[in-house]
Parts: C-alpha cells; sequence; structure tokens
C-alpha cells in the first residue's frame, strides 16, 4: 500500500537527556499537530531531526527503536551539521534572504556545502523507507535541494514542497550565489506549495528569470515534467485552542494571573526571539505611546513572552541583548513601585498558560517585520471566547491577507503602531465583537486540517493532470 512519508527539519518530538536518561517531548508547533493524526495513520512515517546531537551509534538505535512506535524516523546530525548546515547555511544565510534582512546573510561556500550533504543525507534517510509508488511531502527551507535529490533517485514517486516562510523578490533571491542551485532543487516537487499568493509570484518570476522555465497559472513546464505551484494559507487547529480556552483551569489561571498584575488593560506580544518578529520595533513604539499617552501610565502592561530560539546565532545573541536594554530602559523610566509597564518573560510555556495569556490580552501587538503567515494572532482569535479583543497585525505578515478586521500597521512606522495601540485600548466593545467574530468565522473554517486537505488534495490533482499531459 502506498504511504505517506513527511519529512521536515525538525521531527514533532524534542529529544532531551538527563543523566543519561532519554525522554521525548512533544511538539506544540503548528504543524505537529495539523499533521498529527496523518502521521500516525497506517504505514506513514515523519523523519526528521530528533533536535539533540546524539553520537553514540548504540544510542542512536535505541531512540530510532523508541520512536518508530510513534511512526518516525530519525536523521541524526553531527556537531558540524548543526553549525555548518542549521545554524550555518539555513538560518545565517536562507533565512535572512528570505525575510528581507540580506545585510545579515553570509555567503560561504563550506556552508553551501554541508547544505548540499546534509539534504543528500536526509535523501538517503527518505530512500530508505520510500517506494516509487509512496508520497513525500518535503517542509521547509532547511530542504530546498530534497525534491530533486528524491526526483532523481525515484522518479515515479509524488512529490510535495511546502515553504512555511516567505519567498522573496527576485531582486532579493537574486543576491544568493547558490540561487539557481535552489530554484532547481525545489522544482524536483510536483506541487510547489506557499502561504500566500505573493509568496508564489516571486517563486515564480525567480524561475523565469534565473532558470529561464516560463508558468501559466501557476503550472511550469520543465523539459521532462509539469509542476504546479500554488497558495496555501496555513490555518491553526482551532478547537484545540478554543477547546483549551474554556477549560476551568485556564479560567482559574487567568484570574490569577490579572489579580496579580495592576493594571486593567494588557497588551500581549509572544514572538520566538527572531529580528523578523519586530521585538525592539515593537517596545520603541510601546515607549512612544507612554510618552504621548501619560494617561495609560499604571492602566496598562505589555506582557511580553520571548521564547528563546538559535541562541547560537550571533544576530540573536545581539538581538537578546537589545531587548534585554531596552525592556530595562523602559521600564527604569516609567516603573512605579506597584506598576511595571513591560512584563517580560524570556522562556517557553505551556499551551495552558498561553491560553490564559490570550485570555486576559485586551490586545494583541502581532507586528512582525516579515512573517511567512504568523499562528500567534490566529491563536489569539480562537481563544477569545467572549469575542472582546483587539488584533494589532503587521502588513508583514502572511495572516494578514486573510485578517482585514485586524488593526493592519506597516512595522516600520512608529507612529502608526502608536495610533494603532490608543485606537485599539479605546474602541468600543460592539465594534471588537463584531471584528473578533468576522476573524472567528473565517479561522474556524480555513483550520490546519482544511489546509492539508487543501495540499493533498491538490497534489493528487496534479499527478493526474501530469499523466494526462503526457498522453497528448
Ligand atoms: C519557523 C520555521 C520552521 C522552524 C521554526 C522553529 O517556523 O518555518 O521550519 O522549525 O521556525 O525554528 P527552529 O530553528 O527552532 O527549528
Amino acid at each position: 500500500m502506498a504511504k505517506l512519508i513527511i519529512v521536515s527539519n525538525r521531527l514533532p518530538v524534542k529529544l532531551q537527556e538527563n543523566d543519561g536518561e532519554l525522554s521525548y517531548k512533544t511538539s506544540e508547533g503548528g504543524l505537529a499537530t495539523g499533521l498529527g493524526s496523518i502521521y500516525k495513520q497506517g504505514d506513514n512515517l515523519w523523519i526528521g531531526w530528533p533536535g539533540l546531537v546524539v553520537t553514540n551509534q548504540e544510542k542512536q538505535e535505541r531512540i530510532a527503536e523508541d520512536i518508530k512506535a510513534e511512526s518516525m524516523s530519525p536523521v541524526f546530525l553531527t556537531d558540524t551539521e548543526i553549525k555548518e548546515f542549521y545554524e550555518g547555511f539555513s538560518n545565517e544565510t536562507l533565512w535572512p534572504t528570505f525575510h528581507y534582512f540580506s545585510q545579515y546573510a553570509i555567503y560561504d561556500q563550506q556552508l553551501w556545502e554541508t547544505y548540499v550533504r546534509v539534504n543528500q543525507k536526509y535523501c538517503d534517510a527518505v530512500v530508505a523507507k520510500a517506494g516509487p509508488e509512496d508520497t513525500i511531502w518535503v517542509h521547509d527551507y532547511q530542504l530546498l535541494l530534497l525534491p530533486s535529490m528524491l526526483r532523481e533517485k525515484l522518479p515515479d514517486a509524488t512529490i510535495g514542497f511546502f515553504q512555511h516562510i516567505p519567498f522573496p523578490s527576485y531582486e532579493v533571491f537574486r543576491l544568493l550565489p547558490w540561487r539557481k542551485e535552489l530554484l532547481e532543487g525545489m522544482l524536483g516537487s510536483d506541487l510547489v506549495g506557499f502561504h500566500t499568493y505573493d509568496d508564489m509570484r516571486h517563486f515564480l518570476s525567480s524561475v523565469n528569470r534565473l532558470v529561464g522555465y516560463g508558468s501559466t497559472h501557476g503550472w511550469i513546464s520543465t523539459p521532462n515534467r509539469s509542476l504546479l505551484v500554488d497558495s496555501f494559507p496555513m490555518g491553526i487547529d482551532y478547537e484545540k485552542y478554543a477547546g483549551t480556552a474554556a477549560l476551568e483551569e485556564v479560567k482559574k489561571r487567568e484570574r490569577l494571573y490579572r489579580s496579580n498584575l495592576n493594571a486593567n488593560k494588557i497588551i500581549l506580544s509572544i514572538d520566538r526571539l527572531d529580528y523578523s518578529k519586530g521585538i525592539a520595533q515593537r517596545l520603541k513604539a510601546f515607549e512612544l505611546f507612554l510618552e504621548r499617552h501619560p494617561e495609560f501610565h499604571e492602566k496598562v502592561t505589555l506582557l511580553m513572552l520571548v521564547v528563546p530560539s538559535r541562541d547560537a546565532v550571533e544576530k540573536y545573541k545581539e538581538l537578546k541583548e537589545e531587548v534585554d536594554e531596552l525592556v530595562g530602559r523602559i521600564n527604569g523610566k516609567y516603573s512605579h513601585i506597584s506598576w511595571n509597564p513591560i512584563q517580560y518573560f524570556y522562556r517557553s510555556y505551556p499551551l495552558e498558560t498561553l491560553s490564559a495569556f490570550y485570555r486576559m490580552a485586551d490586545v494583541a501587538l502581532v507586528t512582525p517585520m516579515r512573517d511567512g503567515m504568523n499562528l500567534v494572532c490566529k491563536e489569539y482569535v480562537a481563544s477569545k471566547l467572549d469575542q472582546k479583543g483587539v488584533l494589532i497585525l503587521s502588513e508583514m505578515a502572511g495572516a494578514s491577507k486573510e485578517l482585514s478586521d485586524a488593526i493592519l500597521i506597516n512595522p516600520n512606522d512608529i507612529n502608526q503602531m502608536v495610533d494603532a495601540l490608543y485606537q485599539a485600548l479605546v474602541m468600543p466593545e460592539e465594534e471588537q465583537i463584531q471584528h473578533m467574530r468576522n476573524m472567528q468565522e473565517s479561522l474556524r473554517r480555513y483550520n490546519i486540517h482544511h489546509w492539508v486537505s487543501m495540499f493533498m488534495d491538490r497534489l493528487s490533482y496534479v499527478k493526474i493532470k501530469q499523466l494526462s499531459l503526457a498522453t497528448t
């Protein structure tokens, strides 16, 4: 029987080791929950890195055995591969370039060579498990070369690729020394998916100008085969967030946190620590808001959660220092004995705590400089059971294309952010409810399950269409 193999840099669990004891922490990420019900069915499988460097062969075998029962298969990466493939080429070359931070990008031949080698390693791991009739779904920028590598070994396999981060305009993408190889890697797929129409358009334009293949309605014809490029905006597991927000335990937590915070209005900010998220710009906007609106002193608190991420990468270390400094400066300037304008937490939190934060937030301030989709804003909306609350959202997040009921801002426009904060804090309840209701209706419908089935259906359609194109 044909099976589905999902491949992503990380597995949906994170391996941890304490005093030689191995344990597995399940990921709460959008992709892991979305595909959770699928990869465990039948012979389906998820292939990826378990999140920890393990060099001992015996231990590797034990891990492979442990997770086999959960339909997962590990790819082990060495310390050098983590440095050069993950931190290096993926997160110091591709990530900044794709998020329009080219000035942060490093172009280094050795990092590139390791990227090629590690993509080959993932390819070998998939080929060891896949048959010619299987469907393989590859995820994200760490594995851009994998579709073509797989195509070479399994010419008839069904291969889908989805990119979770933006695809930049040709003018930015062309700066990469390995631009052509990267595109050719992706073109091994039958279906290439992006979150937005603009990402798709940028990709098609780069393919046209750098590889020379034109396209019609998203179909690219290469000399051997045709493939489709399309947009699939990713949703969330709506019922999971709405359901968690309805739990008694979560309501209790909300009451407790609220009574501990000495403010009647709460603005929430949650991100991984990343320069693409605009955390520093957001803090500066909040500082200017406090300066311009003294009437909100002691009345408003910015609850800022920053989740540690990629902390071995230089730019992330620098950002951590900048954020620490800004929070210190603003709190130092405005705090009172009984009020801190910013409550700042640098750690990750379990779903129930996040849910209580979403419930209690009067405003969610989601202002990335650039974001493929952004799921935090969707989780906030799904958690607002009483429909009271306002979302301020960056135009640069893929989600802004769907959530036109949010207050949309340009994160480079500090005055606009200050005005949006004021507007959000004084918005009449009926207006809040109206906007929230509209957003909830759409997110409930276009949820993660819808996203998975749209992609999978389109992938099967492409295979059928290719057959008919081959016979005409
Ligand atoms: C983004 C990327 C994912 C990545 C995640 C966490 O959402 O699109 O591919 O897994 O960030 O980053 P990390 O580097 O910890 O895997």
